[in-house]
This record gives structure tokens, C-alpha cells and sequence, in this order.
């Protein structure tokens, strides 16, 4: 088994653990057998079904493409999109059923303008300190009833029509993994990076030794 079918094994261990014993339920004797094959050293090609350890499932096609993009948008994948495509894709794809024709009218949160105050349970997408945080999300979270269902050129396109709305970019840019992540979101500098950590670093609060 080459590394990466180990990673991807693992990956997913919890939650096969939960598909086997399903299985195991069903199949009974079947999955004693099959172990028994895999004991015997003589079920190699079983492996894209069976893992060493009879727990979990190899990843879907989804799940294999399933990936988290990092705040400064090195993990961005190619494609395109601009504010005008990103103004069709939000209605076409249901953003406005939730969001507002324009970002704003809601039921759910606006996604235009706001600020971050004591009352408001999220940070206004303007106050994000990376955008490519913003792509990231979007990709994988939304529509919140049917998230992943968007291309990547569509969620360029949406970012670069809600970065357009929120004053940071300007309408006619195309957004791409270069230029997304190029763009200076404006609270950028209300974040601190941290230090270099070193073994003196100390917490921002104490360790209480005595009993
Ligand atoms: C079914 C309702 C629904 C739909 C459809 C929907 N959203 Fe959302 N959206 C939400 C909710 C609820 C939240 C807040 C989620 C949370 O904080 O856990 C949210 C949060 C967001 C945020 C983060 C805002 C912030 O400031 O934290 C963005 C960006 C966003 N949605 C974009 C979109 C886009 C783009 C689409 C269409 C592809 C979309 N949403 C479709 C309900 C929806």
C-alpha cells in the first residue's frame, strides 16, 4: 500500500468506523471471511476495499477533491471569475434566497458592509483579513443547504462580485488564484501576526503548578 492510500485510509478511519460496523451488521460472517483472506496475505487487490485495519473506506471522488485553501491562496486552484459573472451566479445559484438579491436584505446575515460590534454573532466579510479566506469558505460552506455544489470559476466569480459590493476591489478586475490573492483586504493591519515562537514564549495566560 503506497503512502498516499495510507493517508487517505486514515483520513477516513473514524467515520469508516462507523460504515463498517453498519456493514458488519449486514454481512456478518462475510466480513470474518474477508479478514481472514486479508490474514492469509493473499487479498491484495482487495485493498481499495478493505483497509490493514478493517476499519474505514476509500475517499470519494468528491472527498478526494475536497481541499482547504490557506489564507494567503498558494492552495488555489486555477480559474476565473469577475463581479458581473459573480452577480449571476448569486441568483442563479439561490446565495439571494438567503442573502438578499443584493447581499444585504437577508433573512440570513448581510454579506455587504457592517461592522463587527459586541451584538453581531459574525465578522462582516469586509473585516476578513485574507481574501482568499473568503473563496475558501464560499467553496466549501456554500449555499449553506447544498455546499460544494459550486465551480470554482463560479465561487472566483461570487468572491469577486462580494469583494466588488464591499468597496475592495474594483468592478471590472477578474479575480484569479493570483490576483485573489494579491488583494489587500482593508482590516488586514487589525491583525497581528504572531512572534516566532521559541521554547521562551510565553502563553497569554499562566500556568497554574501549584495544587
Ligand atoms: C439556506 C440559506 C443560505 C444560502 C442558500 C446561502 N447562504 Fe451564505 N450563509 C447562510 C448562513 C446561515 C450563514 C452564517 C453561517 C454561520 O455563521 O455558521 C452564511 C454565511 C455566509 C458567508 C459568511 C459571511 C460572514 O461574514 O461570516 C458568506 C460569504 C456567504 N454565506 C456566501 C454565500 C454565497 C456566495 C451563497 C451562494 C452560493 C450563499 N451564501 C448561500 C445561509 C445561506
Amino acid at each position: 500500500m503506497s503512502e498516499r492510500n495510507i493517508a487517505r485510509w486514515t483520513a477516513c478511519a473514524t467515520r469508516g468506523a462507523v460504515v463498517s460496523a453498519r456493514r458488519r451488521t449486514r454481512l456478518g460472517g462475510a466480513v470474518a471471511l474477508l479478514a481472514a483472506a486479508l490474514l492469509s496475505g493473499g487479498a491484495l487487490q482487495a485493498q481499495e476495499t478493505v483497509s490493514p485495519s478493517g476499519l474505514g473506506r476509500p475517499l470519494t471522488d468528491a472527498e478526494q477533491h475536497d481541499r482547504i485553501v490557506g489564507p494567503e491562496g498558494a492552495d488555489l486552484p486555477p480559474g476565473s471569475g469577475t463581479a458581473a459573472e459573480g452577480e449571476m451566479v448569486f441568483a442563479r445559484r439561490g446565495c439571494s434566497a438567503c442573502h438578499g438579491p443584493t447581499g444585504l436584505e437577508g433573512p440570513s446575515i448581510a454579506l455587504v458592509g457592517g461592522d463587527i460590534t459586541t451584538r453581531s454573532n459574525y465578522f462582516p466579510i469586509r473585516h476578513w483579513p485574507f481574501a482568499p479566506s473568503i473563496w475558501d469558505y464560499i467553496r466549501r460552506v456554500m449555499p449553506y443547504d447544498r455546499p460544494g455544489i459550486l465551480s470554482d470559476d463560479e465561487t472566483y466569480a461570487v468572491t469577486a462580485w462580494l469583494l466588488y459590493r464591499n468597496g475592495i476591489i474594483q468592478q471590472e478586475e477578474v479575480m484569479t488564484a493570483e490576483t485573489l490573492a494579491e488583494v489587500r483586504m482593508p482590516g488586514r493591519d487589525d491583525y497581528q501576526q504572531p512572534g516566532t515562537w521559541t521554547p521562551e514564549t510565553r502563553r497569554g495566560f499562566r500556568i497554574l503548578t501549584e495544587p
